[in-house]
C-alpha cells in the first residue's frame, strides 16, 4: 500500500473570503445556510454528496468523500467579502433573484450579519459597473495593506483557523501577461507605481497569496496566472487553483465532446449562444469584457478534440461563441447549441441543446467545493496551481509546457485519485486484468 499523506485535521472555523458579493456568492452563502438548517440539500457539491470508490470493484468500499479526507464541516464556514455595493448579502441576494425570498427570509439574520467591506475597484476593468463602497489609497501597494488589514481583522474578530479566497467578482477587462507579472519584485514595484497592468483583482490575489491563503478564481480574467503569484504561492506555501467556473454551456460541451471524440465523429461546427439577464451578463455586454470570457470559452473545445492528432475530424471546426444580454431573463440563462457531426463515409447529422440552466445554482456548489478541497490542499502541504481541482474550471491553470485538460470525466478521475492518493489509498486505473485471472 502507499504511505497515506500527513493532512492536519481540519479543526475550528474557516473563513471563507469571497470578493464580491453578487449572484454567485449570496446564492452561495445563503445555500450553505439554508443547507445547515436542514432546510435544503447540497445538490451538486462533490464534497457534501460525493462518494469515491476505494480498493476493488468486488470489495464494495464507495465511502462519502467527507468521510474519507478531512474536510471542514458546513457548520464551521464563517463568510466574509467586498463588494462595490454596500448591500449586506440579504439584500445583495434579493436583488440577484436566484433564490426565491421565502428562503432566503428563513435565513435573513445570518444573511444580514454579512456586510462587504469597501472594495478595490476601478472602472477601467469593469467597465459597466460604478458603486459607493470603494477604498482609496496612495498607489496599488497600499490597497493590498488594506485588503490584508481586513483579513487579519476578520480572522481575529471571528476567531478563525484557516481562511481561503475566492475571487467571486465581475470579469474584468481582457489582458494578457506582461512585464509586471515577470516576478514577485516587477509585481511588488508595479503596485507602488499603479500600473495599470494590475487590475483590481490582482491586488486582493497578491493580498491574500502573501499570507499563504490558498485563492481561486471563479472568473476568466487574468489574476493569479502569472509567474509573479505563482512564485509567491511558492513562498508563502498557498494553493491555487481557477479559472472561470465549469458551469451551463461550457459544462455541457465537456460532456458531450469527449463523447464525440471517443466514437471518432467528426465535427464540423459547434454554434453557441446564450441569453443571460443577470448582472454578470449585463457585465459580459461590454465587449472588452466579453473577449476575457470569450477566449476562456472557445479554449476548450480545440484540447478536448485534438485536431493536430485527428485532422480529418476536427481540423476545420467552426467554432462560435454567442452571449447576449437579455435582462427579462435574470440569472435563468438560457443556452443553444448546435453541434455540425459527420459521421461514417461523411455522412452529415446535427445535434441540438437547449439548456435552460440557473447560473448561479450551477456555481454555488462548485465555490462550495474549491473552499474546502483548497483548505484541505493547504493542510496537506499542497501549495501552487491544483491540476487535480480543474474538474470544476473552464481554463484549468496549469504549469507551462503543460496542456490544460478539459474532459470532464479525465478531471474527476484525476481528482478521485488525488483523494485516494491522499489516504494511501490504491489508484485505480480501471484495467481490472485482476477480476478474470
Ligand atoms: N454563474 C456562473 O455560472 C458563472 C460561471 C463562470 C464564471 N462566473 C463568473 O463569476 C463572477 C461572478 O458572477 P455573478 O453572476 O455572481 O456576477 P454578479 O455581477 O452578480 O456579481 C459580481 C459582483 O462582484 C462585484 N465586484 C466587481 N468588481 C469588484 C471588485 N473589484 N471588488 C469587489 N467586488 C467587485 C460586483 O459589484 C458584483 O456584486 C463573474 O465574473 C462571472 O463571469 C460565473
Amino acid at each position: 500500500m502507499p504511505t497515506p499523506v500527513d493532512i492536519a485535521p481540519a479543526r475550528g472555523k474557516l473563513g471563507v473570503l469571497l470578493v464580491g458579493l453578487g449572484a454567485v456568492s449570496t446564492t452561495t452563502i445563503a445555500g450553505v445556510m439554508a443547507i445547515r438548517k436542514g432546510l435544503s440539500k447540497p445538490i451538486g457539491s462533490l464534497t457534501q454528496m460525493g462518494t469515491v470508490r476505494l480498493g476493488k470493484r468486488t470489495e464494495g468500499r464507495s465511502p462519502k468523500i467527507s468521510d474519507v479526507v478531512p474536510l471542514s464541516s458546513l457548520d464551521d464556514l464563517v463568510f466574509g467579502g467586498w463588494d462595490i455595493f454596500e448591500d449586506d448579502c440579504y439584500a445583495a441576494a434579493r436583488t440577484a433573484g436566484v433564490i426565491e425570498p421565502s428562503l432566503l427570509d428563513k435565513v435573513r439574520p445570518e444573511l444580514e450579519q454579512i456586510r462587504p467591506w469597501p472594495a478595490v475597484f476601478d472602472q477601467r476593468y469593469v467597465k459597466r459597473l460604478d458603486g459607493p463602497n470603494v477604498k482609496k489609497g496612495k498607489n496599488k501597494k497600499d490597497l493590498a495593506e488594506q485588503v490584508t488589514a481586513d483579513i487579519r481583522r476578520f480572522k481575529a474578530d471571528h476567531q478563525l483557523d484557516r481562511l481561503v479566497m475566492v475571487w467571486c467578482g465581475s470579469t474584468e477587462v481582457f489582458a494578457t501577461e506582461g512585464a509586471a507579472h515577470a516576478s514577485i519584485e516587477a509585481f511588488e514595484r508595479a503596485l507602488e507605481a499603479n500600473d495599470p497592468a494590475i487590475p483590481s483583482s490582482m491586488v486582493y490575489a497578491y493580498a491574500a497569496i502573501r499570507e499563504g491563503i490558498p485563492y481561486a478564481n471563479a472568473a476568466p480574467n487574468l489574476t493569479a496566472d502569472i509567474p509573479a503569484l505563482v512564485a509567491l504561492a511558492a513562498q508563502t506555501k498557498a494553493p491555487l487553483a481557477g479559472k472561470d467556473l465549469k458551469t451551463g454551456q461550457t459544462l455541457m460541451k465537456t460532456i458531450i465532446a469527449p463523447g464525440l471524440k471517443a466514437r471518432l465523429l467528426g465535427v464540423e461546427g459547434w454554434y453557441s449562444t446564450n441569453i443571460l439577464g443577470n448582472r454578470d451578463g449585463e457585465v459580459l455586454d461590454d465587449p472588452e469584457s466579453f473577449k476575457t470570457k470569450e477566449e476562456s470559452k472557445k479554449s476548450v473545445l480545440d484540447y478536448i478534440l485534438q485536431p493536430q492528432l485527428y485532422p480529418d475530424l476536427y481540423e476545420d471546426l467552426c467554432h462560435v461563441v454567442r452571449i447576449n444580454y437579455y435582462p427579462p431573463r435574470g440569472d435563468n440563462k438560457e443556452g443553444w447549441d448546435n453541434i455540425d457531426l459527420v459521421g461514417w463515409l461523411g455522412y452529415r447529422m446535427q445535434l441540438k441543446i437547449n439548456f435552460l440552466c440557473r447560473d448561479s445554482i450551477l456555481a454555488a456548489p462548485i465555490v462550495l467545493d474549491v473552499a474546502l478541497f483548497l483548505d484541505l490542499a493547504k493542510r496537506a502541504g499542497m501549495h501552487g496551481i491544483q491540476e487535480w481541482l480543474s474538474f470544476y474550471f473552464k481554463s484549468p491553470v496549469h504549469a507551462p509546457g503543460l496542456y490544460p485538460e478539459h474532459d470532464l470525466f479525465i478531471q474527476l478521475m484525476k481528482l478521485k485519485n488525488t483523494l485516494r492518493y491522499l489516504k494511501g489509498e490504491e489508484l485505480i486505473t480501471h484495467l481490472g486484468r485482476e477480476y478474470y485471472d
